[in-house]
């Protein structure tokens, strides 16, 4: 098993056609929550015999928390091919790049949205659910987005690493 970060200017043709494959069949006939998601600023992939097997992506922004500007990673695209789930490959690929983000992009908190069905997959890697609303904006729409804490869709955030 391999992992491997690189950024989005430095991944090749072939990976990304890889890349979007694996997320084509690990989210395949799931609905997502119907936003505009951004593009990847990195890419972690998780290699098996040179096969993309497992795989997220980071994005760089700076948000505000209580007004306060803190750099963000986000988390998104978390995607593991169905035949290779339950081995541990994407909490890897999680554990990787809360590292990455703490130590070498220096982000203050990391970000993800998740639903109540794979929110215990993050609990278990340390990410926290923060209460209270988080707002974003969306290309196109008048008004930021928001997300509440309810049973449908969390805002969940931590501090990179788990201290
Ligand atoms: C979520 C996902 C990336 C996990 O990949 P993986 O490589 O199997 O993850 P790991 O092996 O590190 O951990 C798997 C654990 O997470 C749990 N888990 C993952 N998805 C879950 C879900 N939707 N509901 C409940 N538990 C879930 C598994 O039960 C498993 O727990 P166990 O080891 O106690 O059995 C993979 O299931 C996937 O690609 N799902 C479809 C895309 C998706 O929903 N992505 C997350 C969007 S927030």
């Amino acid at each position: 098993m391999e992992i491997e970060i690189k950024s989005d200017s430095d991944i090749t043709a072939a990976e990304r056609e890889q890349t979007d494959d694996c997320l084509r069949r690990a989210f395949w006939g799931l609905t997502d929550f119907h936003y505009q998601w951004s593009e990847a600023d990195w890419h972690v992939m998780v290699r098996v015999d040179g096969t993309l097997v497992s795989y997220l992506a980071i994005i760089e922004r700076v948000g505000a928390v209580n007004d306060r500007p803190v750099k963000l990673g986000g988390i998104g695209g978390v995607a593991t091919l169905p035949e290779w789930r339950g081995r541990g490959l994407a909490s890897i690929a999680m554990e990787k790049a809360a590292a990455f983000m703490k130590d070498e992009l220096g982000v203050e908190f990391g970000l993800l949205l998740v639903d109540e069905a794979t929110a215990p997959f993050y609990r278990r890697l340390g990410w926290e659910l923060v209460p209270g609303p988080l707002v974003f904006d969306q290309p196109g729409a008048r008004r930021p987005s928001r997300v509440d804490h309810g049973p449908a869709v969390w805002g969940a955030r931590m501090a990179a690493g788990n201290d």
